[in-house]
Parts: C-alpha cells; structure tokens; sequence
C-alpha cells in the first residue's frame, strides 16, 4: 500500500507523472540519501555556490541555526565586483515550495534575478527554507526521521524567516531590508509580520511575485481536486511515514535527465505536469534549460506545507495549520472548531504585489482581497503578459523585462516611510525573542 500514499503525494507535485513507474524506488530515495553516492554525476546537480562562481560572481555560503535546531543554509552575492559601484541596498530573496535558493540564478547571467540585482550592486542574500535540498540538516534530528518534518510553511514564516533576516541584519550592520518573495516566500512573509509585528521594522518593503495568502479561486485543477481529500492524504501519511514530499536527490535528476530532455516525446509529459500545477506557457518556457530546472525542482518539503495549503484552497481562509480533532491542543478551547487566523492588518510592512492572469495558483480575485486586507499594501501590479505563469517569475524567458525591471523600479521610486516603524512600542516584543 505505500505506493498509494506516495502516488496520491505525488499528484501534489511538480513531476507528476514519472515517479509512478518507480514506486519503490521513489520510496527508497525518500527515505534515503544513500542513493546519491551510487547515482552518476550529473552536472545539472551542482550546487548554487558553484553556479554562481562558474559565472565569476563572488559567493558566500552561511550558516544559521534556528532556535530549534534546524541548521539553514544562506547564499549571498556581495557587492564587490570590480567595476560595479555598491548601491547600498541590501535584499533578501525567500524561494517558493518546493524550491531552493538555486531558483534565483538558474535563467544564467544578466538573466536571472539574483545576477541581474548583483549587476545593479545590491547586496544580495537568498534564504533557504527548513528541509530543503539545502537546508536538511539539524543539530539533533535526522531528517530520515519523521520528527524531522513535522513542519510546516508556519514554522517557517515564524521560525525560519526571522533567524535568517535578523542573521542577515547583524552581518550587514543594517536596520532593516528590501524583502521580495516568490509563492511561498510570500506566504513565510505574511505568516511572520502578522505573527511577529515587530518584524514589520525590519523590512524596508516587500515585494511578493505570485502572492499566496488567499486560495479561494486557485484554479490549477489536480490542486482544487487533491485539496478535497487533504484529510484523507494526511491519514495515509500519518499511517504510511510519508513526511517528506519529493526531496531532490540524484533519483529526480535522473529521472529529470532521461525522461525531461529538449526534444524527446516525454519532454511533453514532463512540461505538461508542470504546467497543469502552474498554468501553460510555452512562450516563456526555455526547453533548453528543462533539466536544469528538473536537476533543482523539486527541492523537498514536509507533506505538512502541502496540506496546509490544500487547506486553504479547501477552507477558503488564511489561517494556521488545521490539525482536526487536535485542534484544542494547539490552539486552545476558543479554536477546537477551527485553527486561528493569520491577521494580515498586522503586516504594517509596505508590500507591492506583483500577480498574473495565466498563474492557476496566484489568482487575481484573491490577490486583490489580500491588498484590501493588508496592512499597507501600496500597489499591486499586474504584469504585462497575459500568459505568464506561477514559474515564470523565475524561469521565464522574459522574466527580467517583464518583472524584475518593474520590482527594481518600484525599488528605486519606493519612499521609505518611518511611521510604522514607530507604530510598535515595547511591549509589543516578540514572543519569539523569548
Ligand atoms: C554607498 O555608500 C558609500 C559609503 O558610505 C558611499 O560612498 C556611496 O556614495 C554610496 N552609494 C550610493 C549609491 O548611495
Ligand atoms: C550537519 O550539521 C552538523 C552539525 O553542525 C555537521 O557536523 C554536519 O557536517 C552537517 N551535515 C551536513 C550533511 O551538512
Ligand atoms: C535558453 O537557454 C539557453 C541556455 O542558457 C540560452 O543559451 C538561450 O539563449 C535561452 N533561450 C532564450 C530564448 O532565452
């Protein structure tokens, strides 16, 4: 019965179609890393650091350790590039689900965000997301384990997303930063300024591609089918151990490598799962770079942020994660019913939203009612390719003139405004500091 949990997981995600044949392999490979030594090397598998050098940008790799054990892995490119003058702007960049740091730079130089913000001497700095392909590590746990992953994009908004920022802070000896998101690094965003208001403080603006609070009207079919059996899927994880959904490791590279190549019948297949998730683009999508994307997507998650996002399309709200008859436990009498709802009014942080009429996962209805039930959401703009899709913000061919010239503009002309950063008095610390 594994391969049922498995194939009903796998409907969740990216690679639809090729881990079926493998069941038992697929289920091998999450439960084990040992694969990976016996697996060909695969030169689509490299790591992001050395993508950046290859590239002759300068890297940093960093290290930090959350307050409960998880040991999450930072990339930076730092301003000090000969020829290019330092702009004295410091951005961090939070990767959606399922994805790594390595999205950033993946389009190449001059193309993906990362560079093209480094070409403009910004101090760039890329988060990863507990359980990731690279941050799956803890002090204590193992992450063969289940306790391992028994998290979800909560922990990370409120765990994950303030040790890094405050992490970056004190390296850079800055106040606050310029914060932009993709999907779920939306999601960790809001999930932290209303969680933790004084994190508002931090953040000089954020920018969120493809927001996701709202997933009423999530379109993406095999998603608004999948989230009627949320319940379901969570019983056949709790009993079969499945924690972790599709961890990259050399088995999708391999998979990514023989069924996901330019020019071959399954390249089709391979595209076409992508796209029923995401929405169909074929203008924007480089066949070219099909297994580079394969050799990093997926990166991993805890089933756990998959369900709680079928959550929402399911519920409609934006609220913490449902735990069902354990809700009393968690959440106390007053939420038995129903988990607390994050209060957006909270995130007094300016954020700009950028979404898209082709992205099934990011709808316009939702996008705008998250801008009314922001705390300051200063604009929302909609890009200027009807087609454009979830992925494109990041791998699109155009995906420089049609969004990240617009962010950096709306950078440049963003006024700094001091009031929210007084609206906190001091007892309205963390609850995380303590
Ligand atoms: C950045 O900071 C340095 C040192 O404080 C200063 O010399 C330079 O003019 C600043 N650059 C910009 C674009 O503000
Ligand atoms: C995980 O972290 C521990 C403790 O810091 C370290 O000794 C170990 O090398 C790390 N493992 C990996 C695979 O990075
Ligand atoms: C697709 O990617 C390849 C490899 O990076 C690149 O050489 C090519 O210019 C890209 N095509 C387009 C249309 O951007």
């Amino acid at each position: 019965m594994h391969w049922l949990g498995l194939l009903f997981l796998s409907v969740f995600s990216f690679v639809v179609v090729q881990p079926l044949p493998f069941a038992s392999d697929v289920k091998d490979a999450l439960l084990s890393d040992q694969h990976i030594s016996s697996m060909p090397y695969n030169e689509d598998q490299i790591e992001a650091t050395e993508l950046i050098t290859k590239y002759g940008y300068p890297v940093e790799e960093h290290f930090v350790t959350t307050k409960d054990g998880y040991i999450l892995r930072l990339h930076r490119i730092p301003p000090i590039r000969k020829g290019i003058a330092p702009c004295n702007r410091t951005i961090f960049l939070m990767h959606g689900l399922l994805m790594s740091s390595a999205d950033w730079v993946l389009l190449g130089p001059e193309k993906a965000f990362a560079y093209y913000l480094a070409d403009l001497g910004y101090d760039v700095w890329m988060g990863n997301a507990r359980g990731n392909t690279q941050s799956k590590n803890h002090t204590k746990l193992n992450p063969h384990h289940s306790k391992f992953w028994k998290f979800s994009w909560h922990e990370i908004g409120t765990i994950d997303l303030p040790t890094m920022i405050d992490y970056v802070l004190i390296q850079t000896k800055q106040k606050a930063l310029y914060h932009v998101g993709h999907s779920q690094g939306t999601t960790t965003f809001y999930v932290m300024c209303s969680e933790f208001p004084s994190y508002n403080k931090k953040i000089i603006a954020h920018y969120s591609l493809a927001p996701i609070a709202y997933m009423k009207h999530a379109f993406s079919p095999i998603l608004r089918v999948s989230s009627k059996f949320v319940h379901s899927l969570e019983f056949m994880s709790a009993i079969f151990g499945v924690d972790q959904v599709l961890p990259h490791n050399a088995l999708m590279t391999l998979i990514g490598n023989q069924y996901c190549h330019a020019q071959e019948f399954s390249e089709i297949i391979c595209k076409d799962s992508l796209f029923l998730i995401c929405g169909f683009d074929q203008a924007e999508f480089n066949d070219t770079l099909l297994p580079t994307f394969m050799g990093h997507t997926p990166a991993g998650a805890s089933s756990r942020q998959m369900f709680h996002y079928a959550q929402l399309i399911d519920s409609g709200r934006f609220r913490q994660y449902d735990h069902g008859l354990d809700n009393i436990v968690h959440y106390g009498p007053a939420h038995a019913l129903a988990p607390p709802s994050y209060d957006l009014k909270k995130v007094k942080a300016p954020v700009y939203l950028y979404y898209s009429r082709n992205d099934w996962l990011s709808n316009e209805k939702d996008v705008i009612r998250l801008c009314n039930e922001l705390g300051n959401c200063k604009d929302k703009v909609l890009v200027a390719e009807n087609l454009f899709n979830h992925v494109d913000y990041l791998w699109g061919i155009n995906a420089k003139q049609l969004i990240y010239t617009v962010v950096t503009d709306d950078i440049i002309n963003h006024l700094p405004e001091n009031e929210h950063h007084e609206a906190y008095d001091e007892t309205d610390t963390d609850e995380y500091q303590k």
